[in-house]
């Protein structure tokens, strides 16, 4: 063969191998730089995707709301200008555990039970179901210290685990009541603007014979020990009443001391800041749950807004004497977003069901013509 065409096959060859080359390596490759997120963790789309050899088309956020699996569509364009669409899998994950806020030291007098949920309060940042549980052991019925570790499992598998110490005391015998109360605080009577007769006793205040705790109306530091036995009495008729419905309800925060709610009130204002933790928080001293007549039931969050217990409660809680205290829209006059957990005893059946209004309902700030604002 001449010199001259061995050349020209070669140099066939060597474009023939270099166009493989440069096809290989100018072609478009997309992949995934991680499969996982964190729940609200702010990400694009170009976040999490690798491109090689083109251009990403779509570049908006990814939506990390909620946990659980999720497809992302991805449009590239490649160098000649061609859109590929490509679908991946992304899972969103929760990696926070929930935070319990609980008292320390439980006492009871041996002999006597206490729900030992009852001042627990769990609130964990996903929208999802929590589980509260209590390890250790313990003897109603025999005096001494016990550990008892409250338990809180959100639905990703975060465990949150506080310890606390269960103190029986033995039982003393029954001192007779002291009979005599010195009235120190000084009793107040007011008109409100829709003309009821209010009056601040001991500094708790009452319109028309209702006990009122609000951002206006606030409670001694020292008041109140418990939900009174009223709340609990028609709590249980309703909640016995919704389980032949099939539903199922539970109280998940019930009464809470002065010294709880200062704790959980600065927990927010930690998260949050206080202007907005004051749109769903109480300051000590100012919640409903002081009184002994509120109570938050099932999941404390929008997610309890639109299930069938919510509903139920909120057609037919005013036949046991509660109201839905805080109702959508209603921030204005309660001082607080809406709450779809949230219940208040006030006995009155009649006046429960005029505030229940047919199911538009009527607060008891503006029913009365009262306030609910801070001071300062
Ligand atoms: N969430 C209600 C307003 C409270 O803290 O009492
Ligand atoms: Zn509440």
């Amino acid at each position: 063969m001449k010199r001259g065409k061995l050349f020209f096959i070669l140099f066939i060859f060597l474009c023939f191998i270099g166009g493989i080359l440069f096809f290989v390596v100018s072609s478009l490759k997309v992949s995934l730089k991680t499969n996982r997120l964190i729940l609200y963790e702010k990400k694009n789309i170009a976040d999490v995707i690798s491109i090689q050899n083109g251009t990403l088309v779509n570049k908006d956020s990814i939506d990390t709301e909620k946990i659980g699996k999720k497809k992302i569509e991805v449009i590239v364009k490649d160098k000649l200008n061609r859109k590929h669409t490509y679908t991946f899998e992304i899972s969103v994950i929760d990696t926070e555990k929930p935070v319990i806020t609980y008292e320390k030291e439980i006492k009871v007098e041996e002999g006597n039970t206490t729900d030992l949920l009852k001042n627990v309060t769990v609130v964990d940042n996903s929208k999802e179901d929590i589980k509260v549980s209590i390890e250790g052991e313990y003897d109603f019925n025999k005096a001494g210290e016990y550990t008892i570790f409250y338990v809180a499992k959100d639905a990703s598998g975060n465990v949150a685990r506080e310890e606390a110490k269960l103190i029986i005391s033995e039982k003393k015998s029954v001192i007779p009541p002291n009979t005599t109360t010195s009235s120190s605080v000084k009793d107040k009577t007011f008109t409100t603007s829709k003309g009821f007769t209010g009056v601040t006793k001991n500094g708790v205040t009452y319109i028309d014979g209702i006990l009122v705790a609000n951002k206006t109306y606030s409670l001694p530091s020292t008041y109140g020990s418990g939900l009174t036995t009223e709340t609990m009495n028609a709590f249980n008729k309703m909640r016995d009443d919704a389980k032949k419905e099939g539903l199922t309800i539970y109280i998940s925060s019930g009464f809470r001391s002065y010294n709880k709610q200062n704790t959980l009130y600065n927990n927010y204002v930690a998260r949050d800041g206080k202007k907005e933790a004051d749109t769903y928080s109480a300051r000590p001293g100012y919640s409903e749950h002081q009184t002994g007549l509120a109570f938050d039931v099932n999941t404390i969050s929008s997610a309890f807004d639109d299930t069938k217990e919510a509903k139920w409660l909120a057609n037919n809680c005013y036949k046991y004497g509660f109201i839905l205290r805080y109702p959508k829209g209603k921030d204005k006059e309660t001082g607080y977003m809406y709450e779809s957990w949230h219940f208040r005893y006030i006995g009155d059946t009649e006046l429960a069901k005029k505030l229940y209004n047919n199911g538009d309902w009527i607060t008891l700030e503006f029913y009365f013509g009262i306030t609910s604002k801070y001071a300062k």
